[in-house]
């Protein structure tokens, strides 16, 4: 099938090399000329695992390429809005002028028969209105919603073989004629018997924010716990194991820290309640806040735990912190709490040097007055505290001796619960994790 994707962000450029895998013809469209200029050559604009080496394999097929030019849209009979739907400046609201500009260009290149394909997380309520805008203008083309449920560091495992398909069409009606077409472009994963759901536009936008925000309030509630671990003396990692047994709870997304964030959740569960708001239903979301504010006191308690951890003084003292994008495996530094705790340091008068594997330049647009440092040892050495912020795997792995020996002070702030205590006190550290007793 020839299919178009407009937009080319980290949703985009994972589901146009995907869809060409799978043997479809596909174009990415994206204003950004550099963007495309990169992705024609490639190479992608991001980090993402496997990526780079996709991209690359799927040039010498010429099922795949990029521009700038929307009418090349012209043609294709499915076409994937995949543009960025971020927060509003001083509002919890989305921003969906993305949505409205690819839409709106997009329309006078469908043709009859058509499906455009809303992939972007939008308020409940979107795909109605451009429905509506949609049959006037071009009345034989249909819209679907087709949330996305990647998670970044694992995107193309996770586009290739999703949990589960969900198709939002009018009335949720499974003969509907855009349900063949999303079958045909899926044809793949069907195959393999991936559960499918279609339902209305309402309920198939409200999966998505009601999937994020459920993961959030699972991190929040681990947190909350986390916070009274600390107060009563006892281990969340512990809690977390034992509460996880329990089949109905589950282990997963239980990993108390220094909280969530990233261009998703956080922004999300906002756009979330503000559009229940406006709906009347606010008061169903009101616990959001709390999940909110559970997740942005984990940055100040490492700021403050750390000036605890420091003999009550953070002026001129030595951090080193690891980690800067939001999660391991990415470079995505949008909302991350390593950086947002790095800056919080640095502004309360610490010596504050962040490296990370991936994501520093990213980390030096959006915090150009970090001191950045490539090079681990070089960033560990003289430090007075180490703070883990980001999980990745070489952090996981550090030798406590290793490092104890570049560190001028052996303290180390776990922020991810992720090493060994046991280990790290044995070799002569003062370990503090979050959630977790002192000795
Ligand atoms: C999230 C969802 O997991 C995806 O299903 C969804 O498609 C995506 O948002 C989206 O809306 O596009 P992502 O933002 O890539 O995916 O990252 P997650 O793996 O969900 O992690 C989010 C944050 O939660 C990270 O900062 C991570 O460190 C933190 N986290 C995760 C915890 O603090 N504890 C956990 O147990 C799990």
């Amino acid at each position: 099938m020839r299919i178009s994707i407009i937009g080319c962000g980290y949703l985009g450029t994972v589901h146009a090399a995907c869809m060409a895998k799978l043997g479809h013809d596909v174009v990415g469209i994206d204003v950004d000329a550099d963007k495309i200029d990169r992705l024609s050559k490639g190479r992608a604009p991001f980090f993402e695992p496997g990526l780079d080496e996709l991209l690359t394999s799927l040039q010498a097929t010429g099922r795949l390429s990029f521009t700038t030019d929307i009418s090349i849209a012209a043609g294709s009979t499915a076409h994937f809005i995949c543009v960025g739907t971020p927060q509003k400046r001083g509002e919890n609201a989305a921003d969906l002028r993305h949505v409205d500009a690819a839409f709106a260009s997009l329309l006078q290149y469908l043709d009859a028969g058509d499906v455009v394909v809303g992939k972007s997380t939008v308020p409940v309520g979107t795909a109605a209105g451009l429905a509506d805008i949609l049959a006037e203008r071009q009345p034989e083309a249909h819209l679907v919603w087709n949330p996305e449920f990647l998670r970044e560091g694992h995107a193309i495992e996770d586009t290739l073989h999703p949990d589960r398909f969900v198709y939002g069409v009018p009335g949720g009606d499974e003969d509907h004629r855009a349900v063949a077409v999303m079958d045909e472009v899926y044809a793949a994963s069907i195959a393999l018997d991936t559960p499918r759901m279609v339902t209305d536009y309402a309920t198939a936008e409200l999966v998505k924010t009601a999937a994020n925000s459920f993961l959030a309030t699972k991190i929040s509630f681990i947190n909350a716990m986390a916070e009274v671990c600390e107060a009563a003396g006892a281990d969340v990692t512990r809690l977390a194991d034992a509460i996880g047994l329990d089949e109905r709870i589950g282990r997963h997304f239980l990993n108390a820290g220094i909280g969530f964030g990233g261009g998703c959740l956080p922004k999300d569960i906002r756009a979330f309640m503000a559009r229940a708001g406006e709906l009347g239903a606010d008061q169903a979301l009101t616990f959001l806040r709390e999940v909110d504010a559970i997740n942005m006191r984990r940055r100040t308690r490492v700021v403050e735990l750390t000036r605890e951890f420091c003999g009550g003084t953070l002026l001129g003292l030595r951090v080193a912190v690891l980690g800067a994008a939001f999660k391991p495996e990415s470079d995505d530094v949008r909302d991350s709490p390593a950086l947002s705790v790095a800056a919080q340091l640095q502004l309360q008068g610490a010596d504050v040097t962040v490296t990370d594997p991936r994501a520093l330049t990213n980390a030096a647009r959006r915090f150009p007055e970090l001191n950045l440092e490539p090079d681990l040892d070089a960033c560990l050495a003289n430090a007075e505290v180490v703070l883990l912020l980001t999980e990745w795997e070489e952090y996981r792995q550090l030798d406590p001796h290793l490092v104890g020996r570049l560190v001028s002070a052996k303290r180390i702030l776990d922020g991810r619960n992720v090493l060994d205590a046991d280990k790290w006190r044995t070799a002569g550290w003062a370990y503090r994790g979050l959630g977790r007793p002192n000795a």
